[in-house]
């Protein structure tokens, strides 16, 4: 298996295993495809760093014309590192306490708001000062799963849309600036609907909030994960979104701006993880594929029962056999049940696909093993962007006190 020209087992060979190798090529169709889907509109991309904050993708898709949506004030200053100007990140945070809010603002960075009392405390501070976004909780339930549906009534996201009043009150008693409009419903939406009816709710209230600059829809545009997989029809979303963008131009006199947060879209299948066969093991039910990876460097399968596909480029032309894909944690930590893989001899390299989003950034150092290192490849070259962990990583920052 290849990336731009290059094999992945000499790239293992190089830099070890396991291995997160992401394709800078992928990343740049995905941004321009998306770019094309919304042409009819005045887009702006936020990348959804917390997908994967490696500062040197970071600044790829900078360079790609994109923005960076940041829900810590970690992610904004990785983001401002890798040379993101602040008005280009947008700040969306969960339940953080009031000074991560004013760090922000110190930061200069699109602060948008998601509780009531986080607007109230906003208004206090800031008054008319300082433009802001709020979040809205849309009453939607969308995405592939409950974990990451975000838009429902019962989840913890953005401020009801039954608040709308409590929200219109505290903006008129403090003079808030309220520049933008945000929801985020889910990941791994399907439903052009579910978009038509944020449209449906965002352009229901435009028109009270004068001093709007822009709407953001979030991310959540589903990719495919296995062949025959659906996924977000994007052109249909971008020039429906576009012309409910140009009516209400039409009828008021105002631009506003489409704001977009994709993570998965832009990233998920740029990236592959790279592990090696530690073991090939019998049992009196099933054969078992050890690998030196796990739930530690990819934990969506465990958490969010993914699925991921997986190949064995070591042997593409054995004849395929039926394995349980697991990793070298103490826990059970499948990565694939019964999956039909060229077969697998000790040794042989296993490539697990769409690791690109939320593969290495929740990855972890459970059963104290080190994080992959990460590689980019640009311009049919490998590049390290991140070394592997070594010892001295996992004894940072522990003091002996025992002596
Ligand atoms: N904007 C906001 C405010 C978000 O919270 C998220 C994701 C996104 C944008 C980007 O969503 P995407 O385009 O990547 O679907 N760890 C889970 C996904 C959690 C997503 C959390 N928020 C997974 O691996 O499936």
């Amino acid at each position: 298996m290849k990336v731009q020209g290059l094999n992945i087992d000499d790239v293992a060979r190089q830099f070890g295993t396991p291995l997160y190798l992401y394709d800078g090529d992928t990343i740049i169709r995905q941004v321009e495809s998306l770019k094309k889907a919304f042409d009819g509109a005045d887009l702006r991309i936020k990348y959804a760093s917390k997908a994967l904050t490696n500062i040197s993708i970071l600044k790829l898709l900078q360079k790609n014309g994109v923005g960076v949506d940041a829900v810590s004030i970690n992610e904004a200053k990785l983001a401002i590192t890798a040379g993101h100007r602040a008005e280009d990140i947008n700040f969306t945070p969960s339940c953080v306490d009031f000074s991560e809010i004013k760090e922000a603002v110190d930061l200069r960075l699109n602060v948008n708001l998601d509780n009531l009392p986080i607007l109230e405390k906003f208004g206090k501070e800031y008054g008319n000062r300082y433009p802001v976004g709020i979040r809205l909780n849309p009453h939607i339930m969308a995405g592939g799963n409950i974990k990451i549906s975000t838009g429902h009534v019962n989840s913890k996201f953005g401020i009801s849309i039954q608040q709308l009043d409590q929200i219109r009150a505290t903006i008129d008693k403090y003079n808030i600036v309220l520049q933008g409009l945000h929801i985020h419903t889910g990941s791994e939406i399907i439903e052009t609907e579910v978009f038509m009816q944020m449209s449906d709710i965002f352009f229901g209230i435009a028109k009270d909030f004068k001093d709007l600059k822009f709407i953001d829809f979030g991310g959540g545009f589903k990719v495919a994960y296995k062949k025959g997989d659906k996924v977000t029809d994007l052109p249909a979303i971008g020039s429906q979104l576009a012309k409910k963008f140009s009516d209400f131009e039409k009828e008021t006199g105002r631009h506003l701006q489409l704001w977009i947060e994709p993570g998965k879209y832009l990233v998920s299948e740029a990236g592959y993880l790279v592990a090696r066969t530690n073991v090939v093991k019998e049992t009196p039910t099933l054969t078992f594929v050890g690998l030196d990876t796990g739930l530690n460097h990819l934990i969506r399968p465990m958490m969010y029962n993914s699925y991921h596909e997986i190949v064995n480029i070591s042997n593409p032309d054995g004849a395929t056999k039926t394995y349980t894909v697991v990793g070298n944690i103490c826990e059970t930590d499948t990565l694939g049940s019964d999956r039909e893989l060229n077969e697998v001899r000790e040794g042989d390299l296993i490539v697990l696909k769409n690791g690109g989003a939320y593969g290495y950034s929740m990855a972890s150092n459970y059963n104290s093993r080190f994080r992959p290192a990460e590689v980019l490849v640009l311009n049919g070259r490998a590049h390290l962007i991140r070394e592997r962990d070594t010892l001295e990583d996992l004894l940072r920052g522990q003091k002996d006190v025992i002596g």
